[in-house]
């Protein structure tokens, strides 16, 4: 009797352990730089591409770097899913640099206007923040870190064109609003800031709609709060 006692109570550790364990193994680094494997942080699609550049660490708390907690945080800081799955505009492609090539976009994300459940079809209709994620988890570079293209878009009548200077200021409004401490139910997240420049080169060239930007990366690390 109290033997099998003892066995349940090893089984229970074990499978605590297992749950609580990474969901896949990766390097304790922000992020490795993709130019250094022949990545890009842009030029995507023939026409150029939208610039990487926001950079979630390879640090943060791993569940948020997993689609699911990611849709978390990012309600948390007023994103959501894309309205109703209604998907506008082509599938884009980012290189990292970790030995998996060309790969589409994970998800597409738009400003839900905190209004959970109809904002993103809110912001179809009349533009807003507009973000896209690429995750670095290859096997030449595991640092399990993400890579957003956020932008500035006007609204549907106009394409889903991005707004003049359209970069920055989307990128800026996404910072300045995951700074910090933010909550989604019952999860609170601690954002902090840095940036990193020389990565992506400033200017309009290989940018899509040739759109300048001025070539500086935000590098965001989560602290997901208990
Ligand atoms: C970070 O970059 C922004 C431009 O995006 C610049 O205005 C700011 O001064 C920079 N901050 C630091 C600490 O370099
Ligand atoms: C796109 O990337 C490739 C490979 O890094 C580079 O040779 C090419 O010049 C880039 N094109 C543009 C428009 O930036």
């Amino acid at each position: 009797m109290l033997r099998s006692k003892c066995w349940s109570f090893v089984v229970l550790g074990v499978a605590l352990f297992a749950a609580s364990a990474p969901i896949s193994r990766r390097d304790a680094v922000d992020y490795y730089d993709p130019r250094t494997l022949s990545g890009s942080l842009l030029n995507r699609s023939g026409s150029g591409g939208e610039p990487l550049n926001v950079i979630i660490s390879g640090k943060s708390t791993p569940e948020v770097l997993t689609p699911a907690g990611f849709l978390d945080y990012a309600r948390a800081v007023g994103m959501s899913e894309e309205c109703l799955g209604l998907h506008h505009g082509t599938k884009q492609l980012a290189n990292l640099g970790d030995g998996n090539g060309w790969v589409e976009e994970r998800e597409v994300l738009r400003e839900h206007f905190f209004l959970p459940f109809f904002g993103t079809c809110l912001e179809t209709m009349v533009g807003g923040n507009h973000l896209r994620v690429f995750r670095q988890d290859g096997p030449k570079a595991n640092s399990g870190a993400l890579f957003l293209a956020v932008s500035q878009e006007m609204d549907l009548s106009s394409h889903h064109m991005i707004i003049p200077n359209g970069y920055d200021i989307g990128r800026d409004r996404f910072v300045q609003r995951a700074v910090g401490t933010k909550a989604y139910y019952d999860k609170t997240y601690e954002t902090t800031l840095q940036n990193i420049t020389g990565m992506l080169p400033s200017g309009n060239r290989g940018v899509n709609h040739r759109i300048a930007q001025d070539g500086v990366i935000k590098l965001l690390t989560v602290t997901m709060k208990k």
